[in-house]
């Protein structure tokens, strides 16, 4: 049993940190939560006045003293405080959902974004205008600037969300919606798929990694096309096997969009979008069967024996 009973009995998953809304990981999140805070504050004050007075009427008018309860009528200066407080309080709201708003989700027209996220059955590609750059499920994003993310989808409605970075966004098909994202500090951030899309709605995880402009940079260098011509067997069989229709692996001819890119599979920390731990192992166990490990996933099982599927999974795996 761990020690902070509470972060056990709210964590997800073994391997993922505890992802709490209230901790705000983002400039956006702090503001929502601020935001919160207040209307915790006020719905807390008025739940106090509010159970005051039911305690004082009970109490009032308690069995024998009801009768003797003269029932007098307030004057109009009473109403006009019952009327005035609460429109009070819906105007200051109003206005200080509007200002969070306005500073939260700034304008994005003209603007390029840094960072293009497409939904999919159920993964997320990531790929970066500009850097040549595509990469799936999990994402690297610079820390201390603002982001702007452009937030598509596929095939179905998806949501993106990360808690600790404050706002949801859905994914629409033919649409696109954008977010504002300010990451305070360098680390990793988990999120999930916030909108039912189907049989694996529940492994459609996405890891954001929060790096410090430097790495930022490193990252998408490293991420550049091969130059080298990989000349494995594995790599022959990838490109025999029609697994180049559906994937994309840079430097080479497999250019296939609708599954997830895997130009540098190996150098990911999970499989499936966070449903396994990435190594040979389960990737193997992966290519063998995929309806097993996944039911619904649009991967088909290609009966591969257990040699041809091991060459497959040392290559696919050795794409660092
Ligand atoms: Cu994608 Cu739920």
């Amino acid at each position: 049993m761990p020690v902070n009973w509470w972060d056990w009995l709210l964590q997800s998953s073994p391997n993922i940190p505890l992802q709490s809304v209230l901790k705000s990981s983002s400039l956006q999140a702090e503001d929502i939560n601020r935001l919160t805070n207040y209307f915790f504050l006020a719905a807390g004050f008025i739940l106090l006045v509010v159970a005051a007075l039911t305690a004082y009427v009970l109490y009032r008018f308690r069995e024998g003293k009801a009768q003797t309860a003269t029932a007098k009528h307030l004057s109009p200066k009473w109403e006009i405080v019952g009327i005035g407080i609460p429109t009070i309080l819906v105007a200051v709201f109003l206005y200080l959902n509007i200002t969070t708003i306005q500073r939260v989700e700034p304008d994005t027209k003209g603007k390029t974004p840094d960072v293009v996220i497409t939904g999919h059955q159920w993964w997320w590609e990531a790929s970066y205008p500009g850097a040549n750059v595509i990469t799936a499920n999990e994402i690297h994003l610079p820390a201390g600037r603002p982001l702007l993310l452009k937030l598509l989808a596929a095939d179905v409605i998806h949501d993106w969300w990360i808690p600790q970075f404050g706002n949801k966004m859905d994914m629409v098909p033919s649409q696109e919606n954008y977010l504002w994202v300010t990451i305070k500090k360098p680390g990793e951030y988990w999120g999930i798929c916030s909108e039912f899309c189907g049989a694996q709605h529940a492994h459609m995880r996405v890891k954001v990694i929060a790096d410090t402009e430097d790495d930022y940079k490193t990252w998408l260098q490293a991420h550049q096309p091969a130059t080298v011509v990989n000349t494995s067997e594995g790599a022959r069989i990838f490109q025999e096997k029609t697994c180049a229709n559906c994937h994309r692996i840079s430097g080479t001819s497999a250019r296939g969009r609708a599954g997830p890119d895997l130009s540098h599979l190996g150098s990911r920390s999970t499989l499936l979008a966070g449903l396994l731990v990435n190594n040979q192992q389960n990737l193997l166990h992966w290519i063998k069967n995929p309806q097993q490990v996944k039911p619904g996933a649009h991967m088909p099982n290609f009966l591969l024996d257990d040699t041809t599927a091991n060459q497959l999974a040392a290559y696919l795996y050795s794409l660092k």
